[in-house]
């Protein structure tokens, strides 16, 4: 192989590499603004099912003493919802219900994660 042949190959293997680190790179962000519906069950769990139930469709113990009862959040009304209007309603509650704010409790994040397990149940 000629010296410019070994400097073709080398820039060429170089450049395949960056493309694929580009790429690699590009698929953890996206990963990261749609969120993983695992960590978000987690969260979930700890934070919401005492009242939106285990599975997320209201069926919790407190349910029947709450006026309105917790949202069945994998029904159509709620799955309807663009996440901006969910990410409100977590954020800033809902007055007049037992749904509270929870505003500066979760990072962006865990925000995103939350979002991305109620878009995972199912009606
Ligand atoms: C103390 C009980 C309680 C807790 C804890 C709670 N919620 Fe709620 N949630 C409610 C109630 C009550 C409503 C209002 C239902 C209604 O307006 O008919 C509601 C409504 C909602 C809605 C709106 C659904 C819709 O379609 O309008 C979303 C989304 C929601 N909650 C998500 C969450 C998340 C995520 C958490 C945990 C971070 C959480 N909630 C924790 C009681 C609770």
């Amino acid at each position: 192989m000629t010296r410019t042949g070994r400097w073709t190959t080398f820039s060429l293997y170089g450049a395949i590499l960056i493309a694929a680190s580009v790429l690699l790179i590009g698929e953890l962000w996206a990963a990261q603004g749609k969120g993983n519906p695992e960590s978000g069950k987690k969260i979930y769990l700890e934070s919401c099912q005492s009242c939106h139930g285990p599975t997320g469709k209201g069926d919790s113990d407190m349910a029947a003493y709450l006026t309105p009862p917790p949202a069945n959040l994998a029904a159509k009304k709620t799955q309807a919802k663009t996440d901006a209007e969910l990410r409100k309603m977590i954020l800033e509650g809902r007055p007049g219900t037992a749904m509270s704010s929870y505003e500066g409790t979760f990072e962006e994040a865990q925000l995103a994660d939350l979002l991305a397990y109620i878009r995972s149940l199912k009606p």
